[in-house]
């Protein structure tokens, strides 16, 4: 265990129903500290650019376009061992799956309009924390 940083994305499908606040609430209720954050819309190309490691998967094009259909809130979260943490109060990717409490089960609508992102090991958080934020940007 030790402090980490992991990239949070609220995603278009909870923007636009007004979940930012209730959804960075749970972060923040299970210690994780918000120490950048920005609002954005990304282009396609962005998005696919984003998630070009599942570029070979059938629900890639779809996603990308989702994902760029609307406005997300980007996000550095901070704290004790929070690349896990923040996948576990995400809870599973398909939201039929996920644990009870946990953000996908409370507000996901299905498995690609699944409200949050979150980095999946210290490597793609480094990868994807550089994506959309400088050094500057950051203040813990
Ligand atoms: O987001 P997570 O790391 O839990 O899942 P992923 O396997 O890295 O997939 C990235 C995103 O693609 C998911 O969060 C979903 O929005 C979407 N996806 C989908 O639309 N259909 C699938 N069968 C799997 C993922
Ligand atoms: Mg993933």
């Amino acid at each position: 265990m030790s402090i980490q940083r992991t990239l949070s994305i609220i995603k278009p499908d909870a923007t636009t129903r007004n979940l930012t606040g209730s959804i960075n609430a749970r972060f923040e209720q299970a210690g994780l500290k918000i120490v950048a954050q920005k609002r954005l819309q990304l282009a396609k190309a962005q998005a696919e650019k984003f998630y070009e490691v599942h570029k070979d998967k059938a629900f890639y094009n779809s996603l990308c376009e989702y994902m760029s259909s609307a406005p997300v809130v980007v996000q550095v979260l901070s704290g004790e061992d929070a690349i896990a943490k923040n996948r576990q109060i995400m809870g599973a990717t398909n939201p039929a799956n996920a644990e009870i409490g946990t953000i996908r089960r409370d507000f996901a609508q299905d498995i690609e309009r699944n409200s949050v992102h979150g980095s999946d090991s210290e490597e793609n958080a480094a990868l994807e924390i550089a994506f959309f934020f400088s050094q500057l940007e950051i203040v813990e």
